[in-house]
């Protein structure tokens, strides 16, 4: 559990409680039992490795999510390491392969800075255990944040080592070491060469970030180097970088060759004939108000986030609510900046009736693409984009 984050952020959180009716704070106990919130808004869902997700709440709070509230995915340890005598490899099919110090990453390569929309592609997997239990963390809706990230354009960098004829993706590596049915490796992964060099007036195709809302990186975020790749699932961006490499061939890493595909069975001809995921898909979330809240009244407000799909160009459209489970959808009113790989944060005003026992939103996309009703199930639980329901009992 990284320093941030100790038990003392629960036992305040248990002691705020005292002040509170006795009624109210037999609730809050119950909550708390059921999710502890730390201080800074996350949700501990495993301690070792440290994986840990946002609030619904504190989603809704800020369009540039703060890094002590970010959600973390890491799937072995958080490394220590040390800026100096820290090396980024560069090898492959390029014409001078090499090494460079983090200093002369930076000083050698112009800044580029990018805002964008990091989720994981477990993001909401809780929901596919309706149709039947998956394994791995299990993530509510809060494996999403929104940073600004600052580093060097990959493009720039792969451009002056010369990328050779017959390239066709960039593979990355962690320094962090996970262990999987007895064998260790290192976090990795690829992109198409064709995203690294896809670099528009909003976003670099990839950003190798040094810099998360404008401070180093945390331990957990990556530090010292990261990449981020805008549109793509989380798993896309490798922290920890210690090594890219070109190929004709996308990456063997046990993340791109067999984890994060959508299949059904798990035999090795679906896990061969499934491609990786690389985008996002798009999404919508109610982050207020909370499940189980109670309402009261003739209208309420609603509010949450929504995420085009990562594929280039895309944009939300519409962002739609329903009170009487599907029937009826009123629109939501964009409240935050738009940005290309970017969510944005919206707010209903929406009727209630006694009958209301949930509320439903869903988000269509400028090429016209609608978030589907529930998202088909598959074995690992990637990808979920069904109408996000939060259920509500009318006040007493
Ligand atoms: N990089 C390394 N080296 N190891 C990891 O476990 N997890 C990936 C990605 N990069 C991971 C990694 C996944 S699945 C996600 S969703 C994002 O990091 C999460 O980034 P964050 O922890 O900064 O939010």
């Amino acid at each position: 559990m990284p320093s941030s984050i100790r038990r003392r952020d629960f036992l305040k959180l248990g002691s705020a409680s005292i002040a509170l009716s006795s009624v109210v704070v037999t609730r809050h106990r119950a909550l708390l039992a059921q999710q502890p919130v730390t201080e800074s808004g996350l949700i501990v869902r495993t301690e070792t490795p440290y994986n840990a997700e946002t609030a619904l709440a504190k989603l809704n709070e800020r369009w540039l999510t703060p890094t002590s509230s970010f959600f973390v995915r890491s799937h072995g340890n958080v490394p220590k390491l040390e800026q100096k005598g820290f090396t980024l490899t560069l090898e492959g099919l390029v014409n001078q392969p090499r090494q460079l110090s983090l200093a002369e990453l930076t000083e050698r390569f112009e800044l580029a800075s990018v805002t964008a929309t990091l989720t994981c592609s477990g993001n909401r997997r809780t929901e596919f255990n309706r149709v039947k239990k998956v394994p791995g963390v299990q993530w509510d809706a809060g494996a999403i944040g929104n940073a600004e990230w600052r580093g060097v354009r990959l493009s720039e960098v792969l451009k002056r080592v010369g990328v050779q004829p017959g390239a066709k993706h960039v593979w990355f590596e962690g320094l962090d070491q996970i262990t999987e049915k007895g064998e260790t490796f290192p976090f990795g992964g690829s992109i198409p060469l064709e995203k690294a060099m896809s670099d528009t007036a909003a976003a670099p195709g990839c950003l190798l970030a040094t810099l998360m809302n404008g401070k180093p990186l945390t331990p957990e975020h990556g530090f010292p180097l990261r990449t981020i790749v805008p549109g793509f699932i989380g798993a896309r961006s490798v922290k920890w970088l210690s090594r890219i490499t070109v190929s004709d061939q996308p990456s063997p890493n046990h993340y791109l060759a067999h984890a994060y595909k959508l299949i059904t069975e798990d035999t090795p001809q679906a896990v061969h004939d499934a491609a990786p995921i690389y985008e996002y898909s798009l999404n919508s979330i109610i982050c207020s108000p909370s499940p189980q809240a109670a309402v009261a009244g003739a209208a309420l407000t609603v509010k949450g986030i929504a995420l085009p799909s990562g594929r280039i160009g895309q944009a939300i459209k519409r962002v739609e609510v329903s009170t009487d489970a599907g029937e009826t959808w009123h629109p939501a009113k964009v409240t935050s900046p738009v940005r290309e790989f970017c969510w944005v944060h919206w707010a209903a005003e929406v009727p209630l009736t006694p009958k209301t026992e949930s509320l439903l939103v869903r988000a269509v996309s400028s090429d016209d693409e609608s978030q589907p009703r529930e998202t088909p199930w598959n074995l690992k639980g990637y990808q979920y984009n069904g109408w996000h329901r939060v259920t509500v009992k009318p006040a007493s």
